[in-house]
């Protein structure tokens, strides 16, 4: 079990991706209010054509593992990405060695994709915006009841017809996204992001936003 929280400004800047879990299972209460929140994201027209597929099953869990397997194999050259040293403790090695271990455990986890209705009179972004909420919710309730979580894009590259012939997922649906869940090995903590001065303007691209960008903020 981690560490709880009801504060969702608490929730919200502190709910970063957990790579490594315990090996306690995810029991149905918890996944259950997480694909609750789910379900209560907005959605374009409110259409809510979503599918959330709980993976866990001995057999899907080996998909998931050969998904996830071949998304290494993408990453590892894209990112530079290499097996750290046992003695590096960088900021770099610690996240690349929590990366490795999600990747060669991936098998074992609970996790759940994420599937949207294809809709050829919108653009794939904008179906894209009519389900990522809900993973966000997802995401948060997750972190709201102490649940560790990584999104994944291990339904992409080679791994999307493996998922996409385990489950049955009809042709005219999306495969939008993958998020592991498990209980933390490690804690949630505060994420890092760019400075509100980098990324809001006012009215104009380049003009100055003032106390807009002021931050941090919160409400407690
Ligand atoms: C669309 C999307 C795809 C992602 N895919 C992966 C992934 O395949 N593997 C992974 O370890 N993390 C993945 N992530 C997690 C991001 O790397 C992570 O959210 C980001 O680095 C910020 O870190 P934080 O969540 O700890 O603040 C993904 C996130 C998003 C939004």
């Amino acid at each position: 079990m981690g560490e709880t929280t009801m504060d969702v400004w608490e929730a919200m800047s502190t709910a970063r991706t957990i790579r490594r879990f315990t090996d306690e299972p995810v029991d149905d209460a918890t996944l259950a209010r997480c694909l609750q929140a789910a379900s209560w994201a907005p959605s374009g027209a409110n259409a809510q054509a979503w599918r959330f597929v709980v993976l866990r099953s001995p057999e899907q869990r080996v998909v998931v593992g050969k998904a996830a397997k071949h998304a290494l194999d993408v990453i590892e050259p894209v990112y530079g990405m290499s097996r750290p040293a046992d003695d590096d403790n960088s900021r770099r090695a610690r996240n690349n060695r929590a990366t490795y271990e999600l990747h060669d455990r991936a098998g074992e986890y609970t996790s759940v994709l994420f599937v949207q209705q294809n809709f050829t009179t919108a653009s794939e972004l904008l179906l894209g915006g009519s389900i990522f909420p809900a993973m966000q919710n997802f995401l948060l309730a997750a972190r709201s009841q102490g649940l560790g979580a990584c999104l994944t894009g291990w339904a992409s590259y080679e791994g999307e017809p493996l998922f996409r012939e385990a489950v049955g997922v009809p042709a005219d649906w999306i495969i939008a996204g993958h998020v592991v869940v498990g209980w933390p090995r490690g804690h949630h903590g505060p994420v890092r992001r760019k400075p509100l001065r980098d990324i809001v303007s006012l009215n104009h691209w380049d003009d100055d936003p003032g106390p807009l960008a002021d931050g941090p903020y919160s409400v407690s």
